[in-house]
């Protein structure tokens, strides 16, 4: 029926603009938005606070066993509009998004013992429907029962392009080659990695935004939730 909340998943490859849009969608629909790599971010940003993980070693069982002292939450910001993450307390919403972070996330989010938590806390976010959740196995894993998918995909250089303007902007130092490195190397460890891996559902709708505006785009994915909506 009209009134229907649906769950919406939407996955695809670092930096095709999946937040963007879902923060968009979630507020039109007035549902609720949910960033699980911010999730997967804020573990490493842990991680990378207790120095559990350095170029040289990754000291994984410790950050096993240090999963019970990770308290991960979402509170509306009504400025922005939209949930911020807090690691144990703290606003890290800023933090988990430094290139710095970025380079050690896909190896922390490779781990089961990880995954296994956060999917938890996910499942409970989704109880009530009503959500946009986006990832990587938001479609596959940890929702596949949603009533509506999308799968986002661009080229890795239009990705890094993207990422590389939004660091700049924060005033990062980093060189476009840095940045494309990065991209490609989680899309690597993201695609390959034995749990969950980055997986297209079959039931997905893909859309490659290479070539396309963000209104495009919101049209589209907007008639498409409408519809699931309405069907559901
Ligand atoms: O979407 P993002 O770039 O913020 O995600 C950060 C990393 O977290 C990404 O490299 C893959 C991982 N991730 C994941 O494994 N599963 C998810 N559901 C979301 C993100």
């Amino acid at each position: 029926s009209n009134l229907s909340k649906i769950i919406i998943a939407i996955d695809g490859y670092s930096s095709t603009g999946k937040s963007t849009i879902a923060k968009q969608l979630a507020k039109v629909l007035g549902y609720v938005y949910v960033d699980t790599g911010a999730m997967y971010r804020a573990v490493t940003l842990y991680a990378l606070q207790h120095d559990l993980i350095s170029k040289d070693e990754f000291l994984k069982e410790k950050l096993i066993e240090s999963l019970p002292d990770i308290q991960l939450q979402f509170h509306f910001n009504a400025e922005k509009g939209f949930a911020e993450i807090y690691l144990n307390g703290k606003n890290v919403e800023e933090k988990i998004r430094t290139l710095e972070v970025s380079n050690y996330v896909s190896q922390v989010a490779a781990v089961p013992e990880v995954r296994k938590k956060q999917v938890e806390q996910q499942h409970k976010f989704g109880k009530e429907k009503g959500i946009v959740m986006d990832g990587r196995d938001i479609g596959t894993v940890v929702f596949p029962e949603a009533e509506l998918k999308l799968f986002m995909t661009a080229s890795a250089e239009t990705r890094a392009q993207r990422r590389y303007d939004e660091l700049l902007q924060k005033g990062e130092k980093v060189t476009f080659e840095e940045v494309l490195e990065n991209v490609k190397s989680r899309d690597h460890i993201d695609s390959t990695r034995k749990d969950s891996p980055l997986l297209q559902a079959p039931d997905a709708v893909v859309i490659d935004n290479s070539e396309m505006s963000l209104n495009e785009q919101f049209e589209k994915i907007l008639a498409l939730a409408k519809n699931a909506i309405e069907n559901a």
